[in-house]
């Protein structure tokens, strides 16, 4: 993949269809939501579309967002009450935007959208300093498996149909833990690419990162419905504390 790849890429090549590819919230998480909000306001990070934000400002959650994407959040601003939220335009590793909030949120992985160590820890202490005292920081990431790569690489059959097939071709790199995709679409209407970047962190690193930021582990689950983290579990949704 080219050196161009920035934090809009992502949203601006996906957001035309991204409402196509991703359902409603998962069962249990805009409940999750509500509660650990208490009275707000809340901050999400990567808001996209608003498949969070807008299910959560129709619960009457004070909302704000920050998203590099202008085109997944002129999708959100389409859509019924979308226009009300205010959204921060520019790269969340900085967290651009003022607080205190009550609770701030990173769904759908979205957090490993910052591509280096750095950037990932400059998050949590940006997050920290906007957080009231004892606020919380929420994160939905998967548990990295490296098994599914052979020889740091991948390729993985999403959908096979009569006339179109779509495939996830990825790459990563240890060093770095940065995993270079593109889901690739063939159709008959000719060869589209969507490019995604993540950079992995384990759990501990995560926790890590955070108690470096002032923060602690509070919550961590398997699930929206508070399922059990285990060993085998495929991500997490973990709550950190702003110590007081
Ligand atoms: C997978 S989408 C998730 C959108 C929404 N949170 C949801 O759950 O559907 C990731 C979003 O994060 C945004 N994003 C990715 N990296 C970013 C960065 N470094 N700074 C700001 N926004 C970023 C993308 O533009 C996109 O809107």
């Amino acid at each position: 993949m080219s050196g161009e790849y920035g934090p809009a890429t992502y949203g601006d090549r996906i957001a035309d269809c991204y409402d196509d590819l991703y359902s409603a919230p998962e069962d249990g998480s805009i409940d999750l939501l509500v509660e650990l909000a208490g009275s707000g306001p809340v901050l999400e990070l990567g808001i996209g579309t608003g498949r969070m934000a807008l299910p959560l400002a129709a619960r009457g959650v004070r909302i704000e967002g920050v998203d590099a994407s202008e085109a997944m959040v002129a999708k959100m601003r389409s859509k019924p009450g979308g226009s009300g939220i205010p959204v921060h335009i520019g790269d969340f590793s900085g967290v651009p935007a003022a607080g205190p909030y009550s609770l701030v949120f990173v769904a759908f992985n979205t957090f490993f959208g910052l591509l280096s160590r750095e950037d990932q820890t400059r998050c949590f202490s940006a997050t920290s300093a906007r957080l009231q005292s004892g606020g919380l920081f929420l994160l939905e990431v998967f548990v990295p498996d490296l098994s599914r790569f052979s020889a740091n690489q991948t390729v993985r059959a999403i959908d096979v149909g009569v006339d179109s097939v779509a495939l996830e071709v990825s790459r990563y790199d240890p060093r770095t833990q940065v995993v270079d995709s593109q889901r690739v679409l063939i159709a008959g209407d000719g060869v589209k690419l969507y490019p995604v970047k993540v950079r992995y962190a384990w759990p501990a690193e995560l926790d890590l990162m955070a108690e470096s930021a002032g923060m602690q582990l509070k919550h961590r689950w398997s699930g929206w419905m508070r399922e059990p983290f285990g060993p085998d579990s495929r991500r997490h949704i973990s709550v950190y504390e702003r110590r007081r």
